[in-house]
């Protein structure tokens, strides 16, 4: 049976993208619903460009808004990628083990409130620590909280800013995202996987 993916973003969307071209027809995951928070969110002419159903939400913090649209398309997994508010508490006790984020470092370090862009990128160089990375994790009622269940690691580089140090990780998550997304659809169920250890040449 094809898992049933929504995903949720404020942004860009490029890990929206990245899952989008990983999930094809014959995948056992499709993403049948992108929701957003920012009526100008690139993740929503993504979603336009691909076909896929959208709904910008009028009223973000209203569970019920977000529970009638994912009841609407049968979601079975809530994928927030770059989605910068909190999940109303309702909508997590819902799906409780069925909604993951990712976040661009290696939690349990650089994430929680205010933890986002550029903000973790600089925490990671100014913590002088030579790994960062990408984190998948099950999402709870906090920010960054929820028990990790991939992560991929990439070297912070001698000369690294937060922004080349940010496209680094950006491209660990492209493919993370979707490793653990195809998992979870093998699993019938987000599920663990093992660290994706990205060396740079
Ligand atoms: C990513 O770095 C993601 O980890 C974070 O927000 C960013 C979203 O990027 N939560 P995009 O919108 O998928 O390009």
């Amino acid at each position: 049976m094809t898992m049933r993916v929504a995903v949720a973003a404020s942004g860009g969307g490029s890990n929206l993208e990245a899952l989008l071209r990983a999930l094809g027809p014959a995948a056992p995951a499709r993403v049948v619903l992108v929701l957003s928070d920012r009526a100008g969110a690139g993740a929503l002419a993504r979603a336009g460009r691909h076909r896929v159903p959208s709904a910008l939400l009028a009223h973000p913090t209203d569970p019920q808004e977000w529970l009638a649209a994912l009841e609407r398309h049968d979601v079975d997994l809530l994928v927030l990628a770059g989605y910068l508010k909190l999940v109303p508490v309702e909508v997590v006790e819902h799906y409780r083990g069925r909604i993951i984020n990712i976040h661009p470092a290696l939690l349990p370090t650089f994430g929680g409130q205010g933890m986002y862009g550029r903000r973790v990128h600089q925490a990671v160089l100014a913590s002088g620590t030579r790994e960062s990375g990408a984190s998948v994790h099950l999402v709870d009622e906090a920010y960054d909280r929820g028990p990790v269940l991939a992560q991929a690691r990439v070297p912070v580089l001698p000369g690294d800013d937060p922004d080349t140090l940010a496209a680094r990780v950006l491209e660990a998550e492209h493919r993370l995202l979707p490793a653990v997304v195809l998992a979870a659809a093998a699993a019938g169920r987000p599920v663990p996987l093992p660290d994706i250890v990205e060396t740079h040449p």
